[in-house]
């Protein structure tokens, strides 16, 4: 099962996550990081700035998650706009080394497989940044996606688009395709770092923490995973029948193991 830690604010949670990559970037200077977007995991971008002062990152490498198919790298809601903007530029990583899938609907055909293939060559991602859709999707992938899916096009779900408007003009605006890498794809990171905030994701992070394996949650695929982290706010892990084991196994984890 994931290791489930409760902290008290998305701050702290950053903290704790952005100590956890300095570590890793610690003992390789060259460590792949998978990237996702979204408002969760700003709060570990910004606490990775502190604390990464005097750490060269300029070494790290970056894979993001997912993009949309249809608009162009420069529109600024593009996620290879927001990577640029809230990881790659405040953090001083080279963007040689941090790729986003290419959502050009020309490519799409063949842009999956050449993400895959890069993901390989750089020996695969060390750590996974997760957020979690409120309808359970995972990356992109939402419900019905297979577990053994690699990157490729996807449909967004009406929820997802209403979820992701607020970042758009209208409603009209969201895309209604992505690219995103797969659950299989996502699996074969060596640590998955899954964060939820606000009581908006608690069911999503009840099913997919203690709720049966199924693509109808495709977060639940974190179970299949040896190394899963779940960091959640009191909000977000308001459903969790076993919240008071998982306070209980962090209180009283050995020192000096790290996430
Ligand atoms: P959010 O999105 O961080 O903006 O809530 C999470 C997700 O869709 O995975």
């Amino acid at each position: 099962m994931a290791e489930v830690v409760i902290v008290g604010s998305p701050e702290d949670a950053g903290t704790l996550v952005a100590a956890e990559i300095v570590r890793l970037v610690g003992r390789d200077p060259q460590a792949v990081l998978g990237l996702a977007t979204g408002s969760t995991p700003l709060p570990v971008y910004r606490a990775l700035r502190k604390q990464a002062a005097g750490v060269d990152l300029s070494g790290v490498r970056g894979f993001a998650l997912d993009e949309y198919v249809g608009i162009a790298p420069e529109h600024p809601e593009s996620y290879a706009s927001v990577i640029r903007r809230e990881v790659v530029e405040p953090l001083g990583l080279d963007p040689e080394l941090v790729h986003v899938p290419d959502g050009d609907p020309e490519r799409i055909a063949v842009s999956g497989g050449e993400y895959e293939r890069a993901i390989e060559a750089a020996g695969g991602v060390d750590l996974q940044i997760l957020g979690i859709g409120t309808d359970g999707h995972l990356g992109f992938n939402e419900p019905g996606s297979s577990f053994a899916s690699r990157t490729r096009v996807k449909t967004l779900t009406a929820q997802t688009r209403r979820d992701n408007a607020r970042f758009f003009p209208s409603l009209d605006d969201v895309p209604r395709h992505c690219i995103t890498q797969g659950l299989g794809t996502i699996l074969r990171a060596r640590h998955l770092v899954l964060l939820a905030f606000g009581a908006g994701k608690a069911a999503a992070v009840a099913g997919a923490v203690e709720g049966p394996l199924t693509a109808s949650l495709p977060a639940s695929a974190i179970q299949l995973h040896p190394h899963a982290t779940v960091v959640v706010d009191e909000e977000a892990a308001s459903q969790l029948r076993m919240a008071e084991y998982y306070r209980y196994a962090w209180e009283n984890k050995p020192a000096g193991q790290g996430l």
